[in-house]
């Protein structure tokens, strides 16, 4: 793809990866993903901003064989699908400086060996005059890592925000044209790698939220010309109220789990909760992700195996205490076969939730009548929970 023009000054370039399925060997992407890369033309310096992945390095260096000189390229974040082409960028324009936070020359320089002598360190709040342009960068720390920044084009009001604000979407259009498709990969986003963050995150998004944004361009998927909406989703993600909403990871080997989740589904729908089953043995871990965002209660459903919960499920809940989600009330549901830890086992699992536990419904072998009558009341404690709550 040609570079092209966003306004008089700034460009895109990168690459659309149409056909990757997988990021970081673990997150799925249904839509495949963009690498985007801005110019910035001043009238007497030019910057690039961000570069693409490695495996994209040809597609981003066609796009600067008319770039004569380029002064800086800018680093917001150190992960490799941003960062992975500077290399082969320094080859070409070895007089450019590599500008970032103190924390990303650290981890530059661990992650592509480049040499001490390229860099150029902003604090924040620092600006880059490049003539009648002028860059002010803010460090947004863990949006995604530890040393992200983000890059204001005070001139024109745009904020170039790398991971934040972007959605693995792969695309030919360059502005957000659906909300609807932009706001669930935006919100698959943010589950997969700025949940656990929420806190930090808010103080970022006060931070930005203080500029004149007319334009929000992100490193991955469409660029957002109205900044509000995102925005506003944003802090409904990050806000600590959950939805009066139960996800259900769960696996069965033989049928008695699966009985009584569809019971505990039906038992939660009828009390006025939302339920987001999830079969683990063909579930989208993004999706699964999404809906923690949302959930005040997490129900693990497993069979138990060698005497502890099934692998699936073991996988589900290391996930969701990796993410921390926002969840208020925990509990395990399943069948057992002669005994084990289940419980135990899944509760230490999770510790990194602030959660109450509630009682868990295990059965020995079938389900029997007083097995689902348990999981009726376990259906209403949790109804109850989120009314008193106030959950909506
Ligand atoms: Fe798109 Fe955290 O890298």
């Amino acid at each position: 793809m040609e570079p092209r023009q966003i306004t008089e000054r700034v460009f895109w370039l990168g690459a659309v990866d149409w056909d990757r399925r997988l990021f970081d060997s673990l997150i799925p992407l249904p839509d495949g993903t963009s690498y985007n890369a801005y110019l910035v033309r001043g009238s007497e310096k030019t910057a690039l901003l961000d570069s693409v992945d490695p495996s994209m390095a040809p597609q981003l260096l066609a796009q600067m064989d008319k770039v004569r000189d380029l002064d800086f390229i800018v680093s917001h974040h150190a992960e490799q699908d941003h960062s992975g082409t500077i290399p082969l960028l320094l080859e070409r324009f070895p007089n450019a400086k590599v500008v970032c936070t103190p924390k990303a020359r650290g981890m530059l320089t661990d992650l592509l060996h480049l040499p001490e002598n390229v860099f150029a360190t902003v604090e924040d709040g620092e600006t880059l005059r490049l003539g009648d342009r002028t860059l002010r960068f803010l460090h947004t720390p863990w949006v995604h890592w530890p040393e992200t920044m983000v890059t204001y084009l005070e001139e024109e009001g745009l904020l170039f925000s790398c991971d934040f604000f972007g959605s693995h979407i792969a695309s030919s259009d360059l502005f957000v044209i659906d909300k609807g498709r932009v706001l669930e990969a935006s919100k698959r986003y943010f589950a997969e790698i700025m949940m656990p963050f929420r806190s930090v995150i808010a103080k970022n998004l006060e931070k930005v939220k203080t500029l004149d944004l007319r334009m929000i361009a992100p490193s991955h998927g469409q660029i957002h010309q109205d900044a509000s909406w995102i925005l506003k989703a944003y802090e409904s993600w990050i806000s600590e109220a959950p939805r009066n909403m139960v996800v259900l990871p769960f696996v069965s080997m033989h049928g008695s789990t699966r009985i009584m989740v569809d019971r505990f589904i039906s038992s939660l729908t009828g009390r006025g909760v939302s339920v987001e089953p999830f079969n683990l043995t063909v579930v989208d871990i993004g999706k699964l992700a999404m809906a923690l965002v949302d959930a005040a209660t997490i129900v693990v459903a497993t069979p138990t195996v060698l005497a502890g919960p099934h692998p699936l499920a073991a996988y589900a809940a290391f996930l969701s205490n990796a993410l921390r989600p926002k969840a208020k009330f925990l509990s395990v549901i399943g069948s057992y076969g002669w005994g084990g830890k289940t419980v135990e086992v899944l509760s230490g699992m999770l510790s990194n939730l602030k959660v109450e536990i509630l009682d868990p419904v295990l059965c020995k072998g079938l389900p029997a009548k007083k097995d689902l009558e348990a999981l009726d009341q376990l259906a209403a404690t949790i109804a109850a929970k989120h009314c008193e709550n106030g959950f909506v």
